[in-house]
């Protein structure tokens, strides 16, 4: 069934909702605003059976791939999504590999450690994904679409992460790629995946809000820009609640907990529930937990009025954006710089706040801080646990536990928490071990 014209862009602002055809370039309208990617078709509800069958890959890439294996929810290429020849001349994929080894998983010591039942709980390691990182659920769409409007190069400001993507899926199609980091703030497992990939490296002297300005400014002269305020990287990052809630047989959770950086995740997250249940598809709405980094609290500060009292709020599509620029504006007079040890998400100007305060309120959200060491407390059960994750991930952990603690999460709700990240800094469990009053810490003998 091809869908010609079924897909554009709209402005998020209801005020504004300037819409732009879906071959457009931009990442904003031209009032500055955030745009949408839009469906007219509303998609029917047996696809779920198609879904599940496709966990049999009989041989497609497009099966396979965790991303795509949900092609009819993010078909901005419009194609017939069943003629596997129009798949592969318009989706890009690792050969499949993109979103496909991560689902849900009980973790019994990570459960433990947060207060939770092991039934109730369960963690969806993203850093299973091929570069690393949950980013190659959107890159993989952001670069679909590029290759749409025929872009040559591609271009991205990283925390590491988005790097490493951005590099992989471009060396996969032969376009060039720049990646913007902030000087000696990424992972070195992170920046040298770019370099093994054959990105070219821009160094940028301040942090990652520095860097994202000026790769968006160059980007306008030559470039295609696939950091997360691009739309089509929201469209393939509503896999992962795509996944989970298959996973669990559409049966809803009670939240849905991410780490919060750039809210790219939060917004995605966001606009898969409101689509599914716009749809009818599910009845009941997850709530949403961002679990920003003690150090790099904007969200949080915004969000629960830490900052001049009041409590920021999507409020309908009329959010007092004066409030987030003073809050910039106080920071840049007073020299504060996010800081944390959880690089990927030192981010203090969330590109994606206003998606993100969009979900948070569809969902009933909260937003909550979590300090370094508890952050590298749960990445270290994760590890007990078998599994694999960077220091960032471990805030989805710990946030359970803290709004357990604060009675928030009920003790009987059902909580799924997503790993962001693989390992990339290799010393940071080193010296967390080394350390012997570190809470799991196994220090080496002699
Ligand atoms: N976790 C990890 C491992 C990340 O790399 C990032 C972001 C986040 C969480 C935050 O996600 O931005 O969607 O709220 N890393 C970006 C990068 C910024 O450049 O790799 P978000």
């Amino acid at each position: 069934m091809t869908m010609q014209g079924d897909a554009f862009l709209k402005c998020i602002d209801p005020d504004c909702g300037l819409e732009y055809p879906i071959t457009s370039t931009n990442v904003q309208c031209e009032k500055g605003h955030l745009l949408d990617v839009k469906y007219k078709n509303k998609p029917a509800e047996k696809l779920k059976d198609v879904f599940y069958q496709r966990r049999n890959p009989q041989g497609s890439i497009f099966n396979e791939s965790g991303v795509w294996r949900f092609r009819e929810l993010l078909n901005f290429c419009q194609i017939d999504t069943e003629n596997l020849e129009e798949c592969a001349q318009n989706l890009v994929s690792l050969d499949g590999a993109e979103g496909r080894l991560s689902k849900p998983y009980h973790m019994s010591k990570a459960a433990e450690f947060v207060g939770i039942k092991s039934d109730n709980f369960w963690l969806q390691p993203e850093g299973y994904n091929p570069s690393g990182s949950f980013k190659d659920n959107g890159m993989v769409t952001a670069v679909t679409h590029a290759k749409m409007v025929g872009a040559k190069k591609i271009v991205c400001a990283s925390t590491g992460n988005t790097s490493a993507s951005a590099g992989m899926f471009a060396a996969n199609e032969g376009i060039d790629c720049d990646v913007y980091i902030p000087s000696g703030q990424i992972a070195p497992g992170k920046l040298s995946q770019a370099y093994q990939f054959g990105a070219q490296i821009v160094q940028v002297e301040g942090n990652f809000d520095d860097a994202l300005k000026q790769s968006l400014d160059d980007a306008k002269k030559d470039g295609y820009t696939v950091n997360s305020v691009n739309p089509f990287r929201i469209e393939g990052q509503k896999t992962i609640p795509f996944r989970a809630l298959e996973y669990l047989e559409w049966e809803v959770p009670d939240w849905i907990v991410y780490p919060g950086g750039a809210l790219g995740n939060t917004s995605s997250c966001g606009k898969a529930l409101m689509e599914l249940y716009e749809w009818g598809w599910i009845k009941k709405i997850p709530r949403i937990a961002v679990i920003n980094a003690e150090g790099a609290r904007t969200l949080s500060d915004l969000y629960n009025g830490d900052f001049n009292g009041e409590e920021l709020r999507w409020n309908k599509g009329k959010p007092n954006t004066d409030l987030i620029n003073e809050y910039y504006d106080d920071h840049d007079i007073k020299g504060l710089l996010p800081k944390t040890k959880a690089t990927a998400i030192q981010i203090g100007k969330p590109a994606n706040i206003l998606k993100g305060l969009r979900a948070l309120e569809f969902t009933n959200g909260v937003v909550t801080t979590v300090t370094d060491s508890e952050m590298l407390d749960s990445m270290s059960v994760v590890g007990l646990n078998g599994f694999d994750c960077e220091m960032a991930s471990g805030a989805s952990v710990v946030g359970v536990k803290k709004l357990m603690e604060q009675e928030i999460i009920k003790k009987d709700d059902k909580v799924v928490g997503i790993l962001t990240g693989r390992q990339k800094d290799a010393m940071l469990p080193v010296d967390y071990h080394h350390n012997a009053a570190n809470r799991f810490a196994k220090p080496p003998k002699n």
